[in-house]
């Protein structure tokens, strides 16, 4: 099993309810907007790495169907426990490796990849023509300032940022109208244990390629309270996100 689906699968679900911070967006690019704009009640939709489905139970229009899909067997266990709870209809999750993928041509008007990883040549295949791929990810840029402090962390190493690398993949995969938007957010937690919990939870320090132990056992929490120094503010300790929107049509 690979650290990735490891982690993902040790986490079971994507939800962040117990920790405490406030969100400021410094951009106008709202993915759920845009996907409540595009749908109609007839669209067929695709989520890819849906974790929980905890966002698409929470922001998804209802439409005629909608498939929910994860490569960890565990966040789809969570995700099949949401959807009952939610009492939403038309609405289907199962595994499914993104770069693997298993699943019908020419048959979705929307395919929706928030922060997971794409193949945008399995994409274009299962969208029907002039259909939507919408996609959200996280920049190498990302909360760059605590990367740089611990000297690791999702895409600190990347030469390329993955933005630019998605939106070039997308282009060579046939898509047309491909806009690129860099969205920036500002976030303010409201303790360090917050910030720790965010930390702990989310793949922000860690680099799959090289994991190997547990990130619990290594967070050092001298630098954590050395980044607080400095970034502590009457709205919480500020952490700087800088993730990309792409909007792309088949
Ligand atoms: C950061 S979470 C994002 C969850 C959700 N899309 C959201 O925006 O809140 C990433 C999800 O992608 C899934 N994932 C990672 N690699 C994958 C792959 N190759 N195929 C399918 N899912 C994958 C993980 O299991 C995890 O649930």
């Amino acid at each position: 099993m690979n650290n990735e689906l490891k982690f993902y699968n040790e986490i079971k679900n994507w939800d962040f309810s117990e920790i405490k911070y406030i969100e400021e967006s410094l951009t106008n690019w709202d993915i759920y907007d845009i996907l409540n704009k595009e749908s109609t009640k007839n669209s067929y939709i695709l989520d890819l790495g849906t974790g929980g489905g905890e966002k698409l139970l929470n922001n998804f229009p209802e439409v005629k169907k909608i498939i929910g899909t994860d490569l960890s067997p565990e966040m789809i266990k969570t995700a099949k426990f949401n959807l009952e709870k939610s009492k939403r209809k038309n609405i289907e999750f199962r595994v499914m490796d993104n770069l693997d993928m298993n699943i019908e041509n020419d048959y979705f008007d929307i395919v929706v990849a928030r922060h997971t990883c794409i193949d945008a040549n399995q994409i274009y295949k299962c969208l029907k023509k002039g259909g939507i791929l919408l996609l959200r990810g996280v920049d190498k840029l990302d909360c760059f300032e605590l990367k740089r402090m611990y000297g690791k962390g999702q895409a600190y190493n990347d030469i390329k940022p993955i933005s630019q690398i998605d939106y070039e993949n997308i282009l060579d995969a046939g898509f047309k109208n491909v806009e690129l938007v860099p969205i920036h957010t500002r976030e303010y937690y409201k303790s360090k244990n917050d910030l720790i919990a965010l930390l702990l939870k989310t793949p922000i320090l860690q680099d799959f390629s090289e994991m190997t132990e547990n990130l619990n056992e290594k967070l050092d929490l001298s630098i954590i309270d050395n980044y607080i120094k400095k970034h502590k503010t009457n709205k919480g300790i500020l952490l700087i996100r800088r993730y990309y929107g792409i909007i792309a049509y088949k």
